[in-house]
């Protein structure tokens, strides 16, 4: 079982579905941290709501990213974090983070990846014109929206959707995959070769995925 730390910019919804998993052992972690690059994230007040520390790195507060990056490892560190969810980080993670953390920072992005990485992914979705979209969990890499997949779910596009409604559907299945992916790394089943992500044991995985779900095959 790992302490994680969760990267937010935003409302935090994704981080109280993993602090809620975890604290109803859904998921077996402890986030033990919240840390934000902008001190008006309302994730930050529900983060102190729910007993869990927080801190802040802005941006603009360091000379550089490398700076940025090298004080929150420093910070991951002192805390003895030994894993990072982004959701909704809105910044793009730098060598100095990605190198002192590898494959161990996972983020969770509204779309099947790799269709629509970047910003307003279900915004996408619906000028793409696609009849399913989803979420996805993976690995952070140096790209954007670009590592190894751990877990997707599927949500079907429908005729009048709009992008808030389309959103608030896929957000849901975001607050059910993440605390899965989240448990799997905690316990250090997720095997990665390559781009391929894979569960270690059979015993991890209890019966088939719900409809619409797809997550990783077992490991041989
Ligand atoms: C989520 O849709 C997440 O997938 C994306 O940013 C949004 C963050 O929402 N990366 P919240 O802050 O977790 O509510």
């Amino acid at each position: 079982m790992k302490r994680v730390a969760v990267f937010l910019s935003g409302r935090g919804s994704n981080m109280v579905a993993l602090v809620r998993a975890c604290k109803e052992g859904r998921a077996e972690a402890e986030v033990a941290l919240v840390v934000s690059n902008d001190k008006k994230a309302p994730g930050l007040e529900k983060a102190k709501n729910l007993g869990i520390a927080t801190e802040v790195f802005a941006r603009a507060d360091f000379p550089s990213k490398a700076e940025q990056e090298r004080r929150m490892v420093e910070l991951l560190r002192a805390w003895r974090i030994e894993g990072v969810c982004l959701a909704g980080f809105m910044q793009i993670v730098g060598p100095t983070l990605l190198n002192a953390c590898p494959n161990r920072i996972l983020n969770i992005h509204p779309s099947l990846l790799p269709a629509f990485p970047g910003l307003k992914p279900q915004a996408q979705a619906l000028a793409y014109g696609v009849k399913v979209s989803g979420c996805t969990v993976h690995f952070v890499d140096e790209g954007v929206d670009s590592g190894p997949t751990i877990i997707q779910a599927a949500v079907p596009v429908l005729e009048d959707d709009t992008e808030e409604a389309l959103s608030s559907r896929i957000l849901q299945k975001e607050h059910e995959i993440y605390p899965l992916a989240l448990d799997w790394f905690s316990k250090g089943l997720l095997e990665l070769e390559g781009r391929r992500v894979t569960l270690k044991g059979g015993d991890a995985l209890k019966g088939l995925p719900p409809e619409g779900f797809w997550w990783p095959g077992l490991a041989g």
